[in-house]
């Protein structure tokens, strides 16, 4: 069975409805405001008059109206009832909001922070908020519904064509507010069976993936730039300052308890500077899961982020590389290391593997290693010191490991 209804066709013919409705009132009103205004000008009409009753004119301009805000509210109603009418075989995924992202679950305690669903198969969503009010807000489905902390609340779409739809909050709920972004991404059936299965990791990532499914990426940085939070780049081994909740403070080296601590009951330790913003992972994160971030957080490169990423500002690498993965007139930082690389050296190409001599190489001679397909537009950054060198390598390596094929 397909669906009962299409609500989106029904909230687009609403819409259509009361927006031709509202034109067709408009020029009206203002065609009949010009002519008065010129056909009873003093000039025309020096001499006031007695309009009578007239029992007919009474009548139309009750009924008219009438009919015209009846119709409009049958229409939405309508259509709201069929956004509100969940189909029986509808597949249920539990939607959880917080500050700053959305966490999906579903039936068999798979977690992403991207919701798949299967094609041409309703679903329902089943939506609360782990702090503030949100809004989940999906304008190809025309579905806008708060998510309320301690309350459940619902909303469904039929997604009839593969691709990627956009996923906003939709009420204001702080700073990072507007980064509360994330996908509807419809795949086929069969795909979406072996996604569930956990055969399928589009992102392919390791360990680090853990950090964005659970949002912690929204907060705290995995590169040593600021965050909401602190950056989780390095942190392992730092010195902490923490604000008890008593208000005493006390000093604390980042070890693997603590940092199991620091996810769990984030406000009982708090970082000195930094709100209490984080609510607890407690019940959320599965054990193993935990135990592989927090390995992650202890096994992760040396060096100085902050410096690494210092150089790549002031020596404006940022300006043609991203760090998001994102292609501008550079390859991207994002998944760099590590990843094959089709280079043309002397006029051959061959492939390398990007280790920390071929980023050293191609820093300090860009043009004798030019990924293929990019111009020659980077200048040889030899003036850079060894210290910069290595702290810009280990930098780059913190922004992630290409997928794994
Ligand atoms: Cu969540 Cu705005």
């Amino acid at each position: 069975m397909s669906t009962s209804v299409d609500a989106v066709a029904k909230v687009d013919a609403t819409f259509l409805l009361i927006l031709g409705i509202s034109v067709v009132v408009l020029v009206l009103v203002t065609a009949l405001m010009l002519f008065f205004v010129w056909r009873y000008h003093h000039s025309r009409h020096p001499e006031p008059e007695h309009a009578g009753e007239s029992w007919w004119l009474e009548v139309v301009w009750t009924i008219i109206p009438t009919v015209l805000a009846v119709g409009m509210f049958w229409f939405g109603w309508d259509s709201y009832q069929a956004l509100r009418a969940v189909p029986e075989n509808a597949l249920e995924v539990k939607v959880e909001a917080y500050m700053w992202g959305w966490n999906f679950e579903y039936g068999n305690g798979r977690r992403s922070n991207i919701l798949y669903v299967p094609q041409k198969t309703p679903i329902k969503l089943i939506m609360t908020s782990r702090d503030v009010l949100h809004s989940f807000y999906v304008p190809a489905f025309r579905l806008k519904r708060d998510t309320v902390p301690g309350m459940q609340t619902y909303a469904w779409f039929f997604p009839k064509e593969q691709g990627d739809y956009d996923i906003l909050c939709a009420e204001y709920c702080g700073v990072k507010h507007a980064n509360m972004l994330s996908t509807v991404r419809v795949v086929p059936e069969e795909k979406y069976e072996s996604w569930l299965a956990g055969e399928l990791d589009e992102e392919g990532k390791g360990d680090e993936a853990l950090f964005e499914t659970y949002g912690c990426t929204s907060c705290h940085s995995l590169d040593g730039s600021e965050g909401v939070g602190p950056t989780l780049y390095n942190i392992y081994g730092k010195t902490r300052i923490l604000v008890l909740p008593d208000g005493t403070q006390k000093e604390q080296i980042a070890d693997k308890a603590y940092l199991r601590r620091a996810i769990l009951y984030p406000n009982e330790e708090l970082v000195q500077g930094y709100e209490a913003l984080m609510a607890s992972y407690e019940g959320i994160i599965p054990e193993d899961e935990l135990l592989r971030m927090v390995n992650w957080m202890a096994n992760q490169g040396v060096g100085d982020a902050s410096l690494g990423r210092q150089v790549a500002e002031d020596q404006g690498c940022l300006s043609c590389h991203s760090t998001d993965g994102s292609d501008v007139a550079g390859p991207s930082f994002r998944g760099l290391y590590g990843s094959m690389r089709v280079v043309v050296e002397d006029g051959a190409e061959k492939s390398v593997v990007a280790d920390d001599a071929y980023i050293r190489a191609s820093i300090l001679n860009p043009k004798k290693l030019l990924t293929k397909g990019y111009g020659e537009l980077m200048p040889a950054y030899d003036a850079l010191s060894e210290e910069e060198l290595l702290a810009l390598i280990d930098w780059i390596k913190t922004l992630g490991v290409p997928p794994s094929k």
